[in-house]
């Protein structure tokens, strides 16, 4: 079938939206027509060239471009055709994508951490999971995979079953986009990841998208205190609706606040969810932490980022850890319906997050409003 999808043609282009052709659904695979998509920054990486690595490096190793790339990977739909041996859905299921495929068999899947599943890393191969053909193609033929084997920023998407988790047909398509990455990424930060207790002090650096939910996931938790770190002044002030105790305009600001929160004992965890990670945002988030505690980084770099520079005797004197997450170490299959039953029952803030909603073809103004700083979330909902 012919569909429309915003496409990366290359780093630092605008955002395109083109026809693209798809196959039909083969063995394991589903049709979905998308309904609802989350602008994430993780797609802006990929626009950025944090994602992939130099072009020249790429053809060095003998590898294929990964561009043309159809964007986006936070999202929901319907479930409109099912391939051969399907077992997980059916045609009229609403579903959110999942960004790691669960494949429910592999020593990660079975031992409850879904987040790793071995199959995540055919994500970044070319090709359909399944089989590895390419069932993209734009409409001279060229193949154009989605971002880790999804598409969201596209009007219908061919997947393996193992990309979606079915959802309560009673859930409204935006808040189940929303918890298909940046929701349970910023709350399992702070809840699976940091495992914050209740009393804890918890600093968030970077309260957009992703990390306003480790706000709530942080207070939803029980800490004591939650200090929200943002450039942008208004998210500050929104990060009190989400559960913040106190805010900081600077990472530098935020270490007298809690050194004076907690008598000088520091942070018990410190997530950094930032746009960009970089590494000279490891020290000072250790500096305030506690001893015994936790930085989580959540938030992605360069991929060709290597360099960091902490205190090696402070690590290992005061047993402090640096932990990176994936999803926020939860389970896409049990946690994504999880969260929407906490936003039915009005514990979890979901409709909050959306600052504004934009067509596909405005896509590029979506973006240009995350970089200015204007969006906690923007979506892009389908008619
Ligand atoms: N680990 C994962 O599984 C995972 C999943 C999704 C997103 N991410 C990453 O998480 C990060 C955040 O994504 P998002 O969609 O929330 O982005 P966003 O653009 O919505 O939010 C980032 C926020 O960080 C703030 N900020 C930037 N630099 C800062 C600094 N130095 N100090 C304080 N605040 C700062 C910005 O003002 C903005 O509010 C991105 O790097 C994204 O790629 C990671
Ligand atoms: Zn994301
Ligand atoms: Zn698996």
């Amino acid at each position: 079938m012919r569909t429309r999808a915003a496409v990366i043609f290359g780093v630092g282009r605008d955002w395109e939206v083109v026809d693209v052709d798809l196959d039909d659904p083969g063995p394991g695979e589903v049709l979905v027509r998308t309904r609802a998509a989350g602008l994430c920054h993780s797609d802006e990486h990929i626009l950025q060239g944090d994602m992939t690595p130099p072009e020249d490096l790429i053809a060095e190793a003998g590898m294929e471009s990964p561009f043309p790339m159809i964007g986006g990977h936070e999202g929901s739909g319907e479930v409109v055709a099912v391939g051969e041996g399907v077992r997980r859905v059916q045609v009229g299921d609403h579903v959110a994508v999942s960004f790691f495929p669960t494949c429910g068999e592999c020593h990660y899947c079975v031992t409850g951490r879904q987040n790793l599943c071995d199959m995540g890393a055919n994500a970044f191969l070319p090709g359909m999971i399944t089989d590895g053909r390419r069932a993209h193609r734009l409409a001279d033929g060229t193949p154009a995979d989605p971002v880790l084997k999804l598409g969201t920023f596209a009007e219908h998407m061919l997947l393996s079953e193992d990309s979606v988790v079915r959802v309560e047909p009673d859930i409204p398509f935006t808040p189940a986009a929303l918890v298909s990455c940046g929701v349970a990424t910023g709350w399992g930060s702070a809840v699976r990841r940091a495992d914050v207790r209740p009393g804890d002090t918890v600093v968030v650096v970077g309260t957009g998208g992703v990390g306003m939910n480790a706000v709530q996931g942080a207070a939803m938790a029980g800490a004591r205190h939650v200090v929200a770190v943002d450039l942008v002044e208004w998210k500050r002030e929104q990060a009190h609706t989400f559960g913040a105790t106190h805010t900081a305009g600077s990472i530098d600001e935020a270490l007298p606040l809690v050194q004076q929160l907690t008598r000088g004992r520091g942070a018990d965890a410190v997530i950094l969810v930032p746009g960009l990670m970089t590494g000279d945002l490891v020290a000072p988030a250790l500096a305030m932490t506690a001893k015994g505690g936790s930085v989580v980084v959540t938030a992605i770099a360069n991929i060709m980022a290597t360099e960091v520079s902490m205190g090696l005797f402070d690590l290992a004197m005061s047993q402090k850890a640096v932990k990176g997450t994936v999803f926020g170490a939860c389970n896409p299959r049990t946690d994504i319906p999880d969260l929407l039953g906490m936003y039915t029952d009005g514990k979890l803030r979901l409709d909050e997050l959306v600052t504004r909603t934009y067509s596909l073809d405005d896509i590029n103004q979506g973006y240009e409003d995350m970089r200015r700083g204007n969006n906690l979330r923007g979506v892009i909902v389908f008619d």
